[in-house]
């Protein structure tokens, strides 16, 4: 299953990249690193850590790369992994055009067979890690492993409440129920699991962390992913009418839900 994701992700990097880690992009993350963040993981990552400066931290599945080059730019010693190579390659071409030292590390999530146990800080998974994973407690015993003791794990990701329901794509003001809460997958061609909260918060339990924090919330216009729209610009052509619930019943739902776990111990 591992290897029809890795090459569905190859195949799509460059274009990937193109869209989510342009110039423009990076520039952005350069002016302000925490940009990379949605607010509310702003206050949740600050609060984990009020200086990044010499903490390791790993990003697995890591993507655009976004949040690796905002926790480098931050000052910490940050390891990329990810299963597909192209996400690699592309990610390490910006870090070596910006002569950014980053370490990018070719591994499957839910093994993690080439980092070594205790050594980090921080694990921090963003939007769109979860959906690509078919053994959840096998990667948080992964991501449980790699930290040192009271190290923390911090994350955000699609709110699984929204999973269910689809929008009609010719009004996109109505919605629909496209399957129960309960229906995880694997669904499509290219396998996706749609896991519930109690799945994300008894496999994170079940390989011994502690959750501090959880939170749920909206998409900000103006924000790295506007959710309902293309890009800022597009939402505000537009008057932001798709992020209002009384138009939209879909935007009464928190689109976003982040968790803060700790390894126990002391860092
Ligand atoms: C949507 S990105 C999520 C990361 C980032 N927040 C982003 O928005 O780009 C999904 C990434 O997970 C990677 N991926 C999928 N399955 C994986 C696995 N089992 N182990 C490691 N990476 C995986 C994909 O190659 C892709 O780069």
């Amino acid at each position: 299953m591992s290897d029809i994701i890795a090459n569905d992700w190859n195949a799509g990097s460059d274009r990937y990249f193109a869209e989510n880690a342009s110039e423009a992009i990076i520039d952005r993350i350069v002016s302000d690193p925490m940009w990379a963040f949605p607010e509310e993981m702003r206050v949740m990552l600050r609060a984990a850590f009020p200086d990044f400066r010499g903490r390791r931290v790993l990003v697995p599945s890591s993507g655009d790369n976004a949040a690796v080059f905002a926790f480098h730019l931050l000052g910490a010693d940050v390891t990329s992994a990810d299963i597909a190579e192209r996400q690699l390659y592309n990610a390490k071409n910006i870090a070596d055009a910006r002569g950014w030292a980053i370490d990018f590390v070719h591994d499957d999530s839910m093994k993690l067979g080439h980092i070594e146990s205790g050594t980090y800080d921080l694990v921090y998974t963003s939007n769109g890690v979860h959906v690509w994973i078919d053994d959840l407690p096998s990667m948080y015993r992964n991501f449980y492993r790699v930290l040192k003791p009271g190290g923390q794990y911090v994350m955000f990701e699609v709110h699984p409440f929204n999973r269910p329901l689809t929008q009609d794509k010719d009004d996109l003001f109505r919605i629909a129920c496209a399957k129960p809460y309960e229906a995880t997958g694997p669904h499509f061609d290219i396998p996706n699991h749609h896991w519930r909260v109690q799945d994300l918060f008894s496999a994170m339990t079940g390989a011994g962390f502690s959750v501090r924090s959880l939170i749920e919330f909206h998409s900000q216009t103006g924000c790295h992913s506007c959710w309902w729209y293309q890009d800022a610009r597009a939402a505000e052509a537009d008057g932001c009418r798709l992020s209002d619930w009384k138009r939209n019943p879909f935007a009464a739902l928190p689109q976003w839900i982040g968790f803060w776990a700790e390894k126990g111990g002391r860092l």
